[in-house]
């Protein structure tokens, strides 16, 4: 089969993996109801076609926190990349470099940070659960002498989150792994198994000031929540029901975006996650106000294809349909996208 879009590259990911590893992935927590509401929310912003205006001239390529990257999409912190793929982590870290994109490396990665940042060729993101003040001081202070451009936060698993599918096929993620970058200490693994302290606002304010690195919080879905994050310090906010895996009932986030946007869109940079699919949604997530979008699921689609190779591919079809969308609105630039292009 010829893989066209990131739907082939899905039903062709499910053909290799097993039941357990592909239902660990795909699933979302509950009946499941925001993971496809994630996906089919982005079909009720339609766009307006604009024509008759010069736009064979055009640029993808944009700043997210003040970093070139060649189109507005990211890959998103994720673990188990691994048990995808030999060195998974490593695959999508050198795949994201070559797309001239940032990859979002997870604390749950099977190399370190350290490790990661060895072998990147291009600007990596940090993004790390908070076990305790001790143990963020520290992940954040080896991002920041590891050359991280920026750490990321995500503060939206602060209670256990078993999807039913995991259950019924009794599926333990991280089972006999550590979290590399935790690696000679003792709670090593004690850690993979263990729940995220609460991350409080406070703890915002003693981080921001402990480091020069821009903090992004992910998992933001509250326009009241998106204040506080401005008021608090973060450069930045990843609107994302964490492909919901943690929660089930949430509005989708491009839902949620824009009256985040209305609350603190002009004080942090804004992205999202969760069901990004075509480049039509990276269009719509732009439009409503965000930065530059992160994909999840997508990436261990072209890993368990491909590995790196695949997941380059994915990322080229992203961004080849995200420069024909933005055509399509009349459009030369990510920076010229706005409401003006949808039609509600
Ligand atoms: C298998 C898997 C593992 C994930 N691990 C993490 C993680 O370690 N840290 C994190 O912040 N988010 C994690 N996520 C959530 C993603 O960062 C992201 O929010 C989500 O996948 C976006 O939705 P999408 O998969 O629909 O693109 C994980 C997602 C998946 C599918």
């Amino acid at each position: 089969m010829d893989l066209i879009s990131l739907a082939d590259y899905e039903k062709a990911a499910r053909d290799k993996l097993s039941v357990e590893l592909w239902d660990f992935i795909a699933g979302g927590v509950g009946r499941e109801v925001s993971l496809r509401r994630n996906c089919a929310a982005f079909d009720d912003f339609p766009l307006v076609p604009r024509f008759l205006v010069e736009v064979s001239e055009r640029s993808t390529s944009t700043t997210v926190l003040g970093t070139q990257v060649s189109f507005p999409v990211m890959t998103a912190p994720a673990g188990t990349q691994g048990r995808v793929y030999p060195d998974g982590d490593l695959a999508v870290t050198r795949a994201v470099g070559s797309a001239g994109t940032i990859a979002v490396v997870t604390i749950a990665a099977e190399y370190s940070l350290e490790h990661v940042a060895d072998i990147a060729s291009g600007p990596l993101w940090f993004q790390l659960f908070h076990y305790g003040d001790d143990l963020t001081s520290e992940l954040v202070s080896r991002a920041e002498a590891a050359g991280y451009a920026a750490v990321c936060i995500a503060v939206d698993t602060v209670a256990g989150s078993p999807k039913d599918r995991d259950l019924h096929n009794r599926y333990v993620a991280n089972r006999g792994r550590a979290f590399a970058s935790l690696a000679g200490r003792p709670e090593a693994t004690v850690f993979t198994q263990r729940r995220p302290d609460v991350f409080a606002w406070s703890d915002l304010d003693r981080l921001v000031s402990m480091t020069q690195l821009p903090i992004v919080i992910k998992g933001i879905m509250s326009p009241a929540d998106a204040v506080l994050a401005a008021e608090h310090g973060a450069a930045g906010i990843v609107v994302s029901n964490h492909g919901a895996r943690s929660r089930d009932g949430t509005l989708s986030t491009i839902e949620a975006l824009p009256a985040i946007a209305d609350a603190a869109g002009d004080r942090v940079e804004l992205f999202l996650d969760s069901g990004v699919r075509r480049g039509i949604d990276v269009v719509r997530a732009l439009a409503l106000g965000a930065r530059a979008v992160l994909i999840g699921r997508p990436v261990f689609w072209g890993l368990a294809v491909d590995g790196e190779r695949g997941v380059r591919a994915v990322l080229d079809i992203l961004r080849d349909e995200f420069d024909l969308a933005m055509a399509s609105c009349g459009k030369t630039s990510p920076s010229e996208l706005s409401t003006e292009v949808l039609a509600v």
